[in-house]
Parts: structure tokens; C-alpha cells; sequence
């Protein structure tokens, strides 16, 4: 069965996943849990659902986007046990009704990507006991933080996004190869010889860029922070404001967070065939509204490419404006999700330790969490690194001499 040889093949290659997934299976520190989750439901996110159940949980599992679930995936998940609720290309109904299907288990613990699940805990579900939960993606931590400054967060959650062993490799290398491989799969179309705007210069954004550039693009960022704009010049790119990139571009691509990145006043001026693509994990980063008021035409001209004739102009839309890695890719390679689902894992084990110590309030991943995924990464990859002498240690308590 398909699904089950995608399951045995993330399996074998997210080798720290594996090794927390056999110390699980022995001690069994979740024993008696339940976890909810609302993930990108394909293969890695199944390998991490089954590590957790390896541990003793019991699991639900939803997914955080309507486009992103691996139909093979879910029904061989649902042979190995895992209680699955997502089908791609589900309604925004069908999507909410599976995330209620993941509440009305009652979790103990939840495993969020974007927020959604934890939204409904704070909207509807407002007397349930939740005793912790982890969030993966940028913008389900902004909106944390937002409702941990308002004072509103009633159970303790997990920042993963912002561990190092997660956006430094994740958001960055992974977001930059798997977008690329979502674009690739949609359009069959190249890359060398491209003009490709990237808006954001943050961690997906500079993956993405970096990416590109090696494949032969010509790329432009469009930034709003001024220090990241620097650091994109410095990094050696053209940058510019969207209205005047998107006259460039052959190819946009937003990895922002942000709504309305590229709007009405820009597909105004867009270039003749110009593909719109998303990376970050709204499908609001593009304006489907003002794509639709400006088309005279509408249509479906290849799986998940939709163009919008403009009248004077045609414009693409990849995958509905949703993150275009998932929807038309296969999610992050292989490798990447290991360290960051074994981060999702440990600090699953680490709630379970520690709830009752925890308050209200977004949490960091513990130094010592990143830093053994770390270790056991480095050791699975076979590399070794040096560590510092005695005398090496000492001079680090020095102030009086140089020398
Ligand atoms: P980040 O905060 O590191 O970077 C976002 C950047 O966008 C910032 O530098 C910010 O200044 C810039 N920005 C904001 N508004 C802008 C605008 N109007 N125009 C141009 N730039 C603007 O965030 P990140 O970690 O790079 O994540 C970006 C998005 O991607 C988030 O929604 C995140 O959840 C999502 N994400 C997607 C994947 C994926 O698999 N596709 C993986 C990780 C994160
Ligand atoms: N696969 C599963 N979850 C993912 C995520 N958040 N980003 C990219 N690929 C994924």
C-alpha cells in the first residue's frame, strides 16, 4: 500500500525521531495521554503521531490546512491506530468539523500548526482543561503571543518555531527546497533564467531566495523591515518595493505572515504571465479578492494552477494562494521534520513531566530539548566537532589578559 511505504520511508530517514521513538516505546512517558493535533497531515507528521503513540498516547489528528493532507498517508495511518481526520481538498466546513472532531476527544495535550486548534480551545471550547501544548509554525506563535499579551492564554504553550534546531533548518533549508519542489510539480516550468520576487527576507523567505539563486533565478526582495532589507542587499539581491518588483517578475512568491502582500494596485501592474505563489501558512498573503474583482476570465488551466485573465494580462494563482510546498510539494524533505518533530516530541514528554509547574503563558523549548536534538542529529548525520580544553574553558572566565 502506498501510504505505508511513504510511512517506512520518512520512518527510516528521520533517524533521531527513531531513536526517541524506541526510548518511548520502552518507558512509555505518555502513558495515559491524550494528544490532539492539527498538523500538515502527510508522511513525517505520521511518523511523529506514531512516535507519540509509541510513548503511550492516544491520538487524534486533524489537519492544520485543507489542502496539505496525503489521502495514502491517512489510511495507513489509520491501520497503525492513528485516529485521522482530513482528506485534502476538504471544504472550510469539513476542515472545522475535523478540528472539533480532535476537541471533542478532550486532549490532555496538543500539537497546533497555525493556531487554529488553539483559537477554537479559547473560542468555543473554553472550559475544557488542556494541561499544555506546542505550536510549530511563525504565525500560530504570533498569534499566541498576541493572546498571552492580552492575558487571555489559559494553558501553557510551546514556542517550537522559534527552538534553533527548528527555523533555522526548517523555515529556512526546508521551507527554501520544498517550495521550489511545489512550484516544480504545478508548473513543470524552469527556474534558470527567471526573475523571482520574494517578499520577506525572514527565515523562509531567505531559504527561499538562497534556493533560487542556485537554480539560476534573477531574484528581488521586497521587505518591510529595514534591517532585513540590508541584510538581503548585503546577501546580494536586488530589493525594491512589491510595485515596482512584481513589474519584474516573472515569478512571485510571499513568505511574510502578513495579509494582503501582494493586492489590487500590484496585480495592476504585474507582468504578462506572472506566477503567484504562497509559502506562508495563510492563503491571505495573496488577494484572492482583488484577483477576482480585476479577472474577466477565470479557469483551471493545470492541476493547482489557476489563471486570472486581467484583460490586457494573464496572471497564475498556484494552489489557491495556499503554501504551495504542501499543496502541490511534498512538504519539508525528509530529514529537516525529523529535528523538528523530534523537538514536537520531546517537548511533548516535557509537558507531561512538568505541567503541573507550567503557567499560562508561551514557553521557549528548553535549551537542554534544542541542544539534544542537536547532539543526536550531528551524530546520526556522522560528524564529529571538537570540544573546548581545560585551558580553553578557563579563558572563557578570563577579563585581565588578552594573550
Ligand atoms: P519571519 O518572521 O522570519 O519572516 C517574515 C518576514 O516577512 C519578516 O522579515 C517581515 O519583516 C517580512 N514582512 C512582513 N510583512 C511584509 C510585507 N508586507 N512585505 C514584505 N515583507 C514583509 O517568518 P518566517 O519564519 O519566515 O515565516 C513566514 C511565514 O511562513 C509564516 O506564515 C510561517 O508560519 C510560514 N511558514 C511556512 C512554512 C512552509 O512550509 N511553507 C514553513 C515555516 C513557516
Ligand atoms: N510537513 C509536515 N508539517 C510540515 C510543515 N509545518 N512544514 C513543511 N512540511 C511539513
Amino acid at each position: 500500500m502506498e501510504g505505508d511505504r511513504k510511512l517506512n520511508w520518512a520512518e527510516e530517514h528521520m533517524a533521531v525521531l527513531k531513536k526517541i521513538g524506541e526510548d518511548f516505546s520502552a518507558n512509555k512517558p505518555l502513558k495515559g495521554l491524550k494528544i490532539g493535533m492539527a498538523l500538515h497531515v502527510e508522511a513525517k507528521t505520521g511518523i511523529l503521531a506514531l512516535t507519540l503513540k509509541y510513548g503511550g498516547a492516544e491520538i487524534r489528528l486533524a489537519s492544520c490546512n485543507p489542502l496539505s493532507t496525503d489521502d495514502d498517508v491517512v489510511s495507513a495511518l489509520e491501520l497503525r491506530g492513528i485516529d485521522v481526520y482530513a482528506r485534502k481538498g476538504e471544504s472550510r466546513d469539513e476542515y472545522y468539523e475535523n478540528l472539533h472532531r480532535v476537541l471533542e476527544f478532550e486532549p490532555d495535550i496538543i500539537i497546533d500548526d497555525g493556531g487554529d486548534l488553539t483559537t477554537l480551545l479559547h473560542t468555543q471550547y473554553t472550559h475544557m482543561d488542556i494541561k499544555g501544548g506546542s505550536e510549530e509554525t511563525t504565525t500560530g506563535v504570533m498569534r499566541l503571543k498576541i493572546m498571552e499579551k492580552k492575558g487571555i492564554l489559559r494553558f501553557p504553550m510551546f514556542d517550537v518555531n522559534d527552538a534553533k534546531m527548528k527555523h533555522l533548518f526548517d523555515n529556512r533549508y526546508g521551507t527554501g527546497q520544498s517550495t521550489i519542489d511545489g512550484i516544480m510539480s504545478a508548473t513543470n516550468l524552469c527556474i534558470a533564467g527567471k526573475t523571482v520576487v520574494v517578499a520577506g527576507y525572514g527565515w523562509c523567505g531567505r531559504g527561499i531566495a538562497m534556493r533560487m539563486r542556485g537554480m539560476g533565478a534573477d531574484v528581488i526582495i521586497t521587505e518591510i523591515d529595514p534591517v532585513k532589507a540590508i541584510e538581503a542587499r548585503m546577501d546580494g539581491f536586488r530589493v525594491m518595493p512589491m510595485i515596482k518588483a512584481i513589474q519584474h517578475a516573472d515569478m512571485v512568491i510571499s513568505a511574510t505572515g502578513m495579509k494582503d502582500v501582494v493586492r489590487e494596485e500590484h496585480l495592476k501592474v504585474a507582468k504578462n504571465g506572472c506566477l503567484l505563489i504562497n509559502a506562508g501558512h495563510f492563503d491571505n498573503e495573496i488577494s484572492k479578492t482583488a484577483l477576482q474583482n480585476l479577472a474577466v476570465e477565470i479557469k483551471e488551466v493545470r492541476k493547482f494552477v489557476t489563471e486570472y485573465n486581467l484583460g490586457n494580462r494573464k496572471v497564475y494563482l498556484l494552489g489557491d494562494g495556499r503554501l504551495i510546498n504542501l499543496v502541490a510539494g511534498q512538504g519539508h524533505p525528509v530529514e529537516i521534520m525529523d529535528m523538528s518533530f523530534s523537538l514536537q516530541a520531546l517537548t511533548a514528554e516535557y509537558i507531561s513531566k512538568n505541567y503541573e509547574n507550567l503557567e499560562n503563558r508561551v514557553y521557549n523549548v528548553p535549551e537542554c530539548i534544542d541542544n539534544l536534538v542537536a547532539v543526536l542529529k550531528l551524530q546520526t548525520m556522522g560528524i564529529e566537532i571538537d570540544s573546548l580544553t581545560e585551558e580553553q574553558k578557563k579563558y572563557l572566565e578570563e577579563w585581565k589578559e588578552g594573550t
